[in-house]
């Protein structure tokens, strides 16, 4: 007999993984204690996944395929069109604590969009409402609880909320970028967000410095490159492809047409950063042989999702980098996630770190 309580989660995703959001979420959580039910409410498409467990707890740097981590109190029904707001505040009144900001968030759908000038609006009357009832602190206290309401639609809110230090710290779980206007790719933006989410700004600061050497495998047409450079970075791109717009020639750019698969450099670099297309597995090898012949110190990676099995292959791949590493004795700090600007892909940052 399992006495553990339930508790509901609200995780969001990239539309059309929910079902590996959902998949990962119990494998971690089985590895805590059985799953009393692995029934979890899937819809595909809908960019979000609720999921019922009994006590396991979830880190969401563990998670791959989460992009936020919500824990669930309540589902709201029906909500009036006249008066939405008095069955919500009912509701937050049975809540324990108070909360640092309140976040009103829609799927990452085409739906959900036709959703925001509904949340737009409905925002600063509720935000005034919680103030006055003193549940919404100003106080900047960054440890309290966000408050999330999550409307899937007009009339239906999923009331939760997110521990600070456990959770993403932009609304909806996204990091967005802007496109700078010099950068020759659109997938710059997938290694500007990386450099946002794994590494806070402390750490951008001591791992992203001027004077440093990063190796740039599969660099053409030069996104990953320029945001390199654009730091003061020396770039070796390896690409038989070529490098365009202001990458085309530039003084921190060396390019070379070789396979990336067979280019090692003569010095060790402080950077490898990687964005072929390939097998995760055969990325994930390179990578591993990288760090143990001891030619990089950080990376950044994609690994490319195959069509089906999707989460047992980035688990494979993670794990053989993490068996290769162990080997050589290497002490790391490893964290994958998909990325919002990720498609059908995650990214991968790996640091050495000292003992
Ligand atoms: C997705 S694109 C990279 C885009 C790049 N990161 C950017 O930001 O512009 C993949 C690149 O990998 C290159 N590529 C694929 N296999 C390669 C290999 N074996 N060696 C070197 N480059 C390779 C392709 O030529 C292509 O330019």
């Amino acid at each position: 007999m399992n006495n553990f309580k339930q508790y509901q989660w609200l995780l969001y995703c990239r539309p059309g993984f929910e079902q590996d959001c959902a998949q990962e979420v119990f494998r971690h959580a089985r590895l805590q204690r059985p799953v009393l039910s692995q029934q979890a409410a899937v819809i595909p498409n809908c960019g979000y996944v609720e999921i019922a467990l009994n006590g396991q707890s979830l880190s969401i740097r563990n998670l791959v395929f989460s992009r936020q981590l919500i824990s669930l109190h309540q589902t709201i029904k029906n909500l009036p069109d006249r008066d939405r707001l008095s069955p919500i505040l009912a509701a937050i009144e049975t809540l324990p604590i108070d909360f640092s900001i309140l976040w009103l968030e829609v799927p990452d759908t085409n739906e959900g969009k036709l959703l925001s000038a509904f949340t737009r609006k409905f925002q600063p009357i509720l935000e005034d409402a919680l103030r006055a009832r003193g549940r919404l602190q100003n106080t900047g206290n960054q440890t309290l609880s966000r408050l999330h309401l999550f409307f899937p639609n007009k009339s239906t809110v999923l009331i939760g909320t997110s521990d600070p230090y456990n959770s993403a710290t932009s609304p909806m779980g996204i990091q967005r970028q802007s496109m700078p206007s010099e950068a020759p790719s659109r997938s710059t933006l997938k290694l500007a967000e990386a450099i946002e989410i794994f590494m806070d700004r402390g750490e951008q600061s001591r791992l992203l410095r001027q004077g440093m050497h990063a190796v740039d495998l599969g660099a053409a047409p030069g996104g990953w490159t320029w945001q390199l450079v654009k730091r003061g970075i020396r770039v070796t791109a390896v690409d038989n492809g070529p490098m365009k717009g202001v990458l085309a020639k530039h003084p921190l750019v060396e390019h070379l047409k070789q396979d990336g698969f067979k280019y090692t450099p003569r010095k060790a670099v402080d950077w490898l950063v990687c964005d072929m297309v390939e097998k995760p597995s055969k990325v994930a090898t390179l990578v591993g042989e990288w760090f143990a012949g001891g030619l990089c110190k950080h990376a950044i990676f994609n690994l490319k999702l195959p069509m089906k099995q999707r989460v047992a292959a980035i688990d494979s791949a993670l794990d053989g980098i993490k068996k290769r590493l162990d080997e050589e004795g290497i002490n790391f700090r490893m964290i994958a996630k998909q990325l919002y600007h990720d498609r059908e892909e995650v990214t991968v940052f790996i640091t050495r770190t000292k003992k």
